[in-house]
C-alpha cells in the first residue's frame, strides 16, 4: 500500500520510516512493520536471532522466500519484496489475526479452502496452520496466510506431500469448528475425526530424516541394492 512517508498500523499506532513497529520477537529473530520509500511492509530480521538459532532462522527465512516466490500472484499471500540473507521483506496485508478477528462467516472458510487449494496446486504445503496468528482476516473479511517458514516447497511429490496437505486442511477445519461449527459438512467432520496417525507421519517423515542423516554423516545412502547415491 503506498503512502506518503508514514501510515497507520492496525492498532492506530503511527508508523514511519524511523519508527518500525515490533510485532513479534523470539529466538528466530524479529518481525516488524516498516515503511520503505513510503510503502508499508513486513520485515523479518534474521540478524536478531539468538546466536545458536541463527542457522535455523536463516534456513527458515530462505524457505519462506522460496515459498513466496512460488506463490507469487496469489491473492491472500504476501508478495516477496526482498530477501538478502539477513532481512526478508513481504507486502503488508491490512487485517487482523484470526484470534482477534474471530471469523464466524461461512464465506471466510469457503475462501480459505480455495486459498489452501491454490497453495497445494502450486506444490506448497504451509505446515503451520494450527496457529491462529498465521491466518489473517482482511479488512474485507477474506482470509490471508502468512508465515511460510515451515512450508514444504518441493512440489507435489508423493505420499508425504498428500499427508501434509491433508493436515493443512484439517487444521483449517479445526478453526472452522471453533468459530463456525454449524457450517461443517459431514465430510469435513469425518476429516476432523481422522488425524494422520503419528505412525504414518513418522513413516513418511522419519525415513526422510534418516536418509538425510545417513547422507550427511556417512556421505551416502544405500538405496536398497541399487547402488550408492551421493548428494
Ligand atoms: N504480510 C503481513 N501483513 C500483515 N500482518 C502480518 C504480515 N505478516 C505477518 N503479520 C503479522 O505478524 C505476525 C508474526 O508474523 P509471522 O510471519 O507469523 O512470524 P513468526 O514466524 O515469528 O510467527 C503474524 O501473526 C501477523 O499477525
Ligand atoms: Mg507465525
Amino acid at each position: 500500500m503506498a503512502c506518503n512517508r508514514a501510515s497507520f498500523a492496525p492498532a492506530g499506532i503511527f508508523v514511519d520510516a524511523a519508527n518500525p513497529i515490533l510485532l513479534k520477537t523470539d529466538e528466530l529473530g524479529r518481525i516488524e512493520i516498516v515503511v520503505r520509500d513510503g510503502v508499508r511492509m513486513i520485515r523479518r530480521d534474521v540478524r536478531a536471532a539468538r546466536w545458536w538459532a541463527w542457522l535455523a532462522a536463516h534456513r527458515a527465512a530462505a524457505r519462506e522466500a522460496r515459498a513466496l516466490v512460488r506463490l507469487a500472484g496469489i491473492d491472500g499471500v504476501p508478495a516477496l519484496l526482498g530477501w538478502d540473507g539477513c532481512e526478508l521483506l513481504r507486502s503488508y496485508i491490512v487485517g487482523a489475526p484470526m484470534q482477534q478477528a474471530r471469523p464466524r462467516e461461512r464465506g471466510y472458510y469457503r475462501d480459505a479452502l480455495r486459498l489452501l487449494a491454490r497453495l497445494h496446486r502450486r506444490g506448497i504445503v504451509h505446515n503451520d496452520l494450527a496457529k491462529e496468528p498465521n491466518w489473517l482476516v482482511r479488512a474485507d473479511g477474506r482470509p490471508a496466510l502468512v508465515d511460510f517458514q515451515l512450508a514444504w516447497t518441493r512440489g507435489r511429490r508423493g505420499r508425504l506431500f498428500r499427508l501434509l496437505a491433508r493436515e493443512d486442511l484439517r487444521h483449517l477445519l479445526k478453526h472452522k469448528r471453533t468459530y463456525c461449527a454449524e457450517a461443517l459438512s459431514a465430510r469435513q467432520r469425518a476429516i476432523l475425526d481422522t488425524p494422520a496417525p503419528p505412525s504414518r507421519l513418522w513413516r513418511a517423515t522419519g525415513k526422510r530424516l534418516y536418509k538425510l542423516v545417513a547422507r550427511r554423516v556417512f556421505g551416502y545412502w544405500d538405496n536398497e541394492g541399487k547402488g550408492r547415491v551421493r548428494d
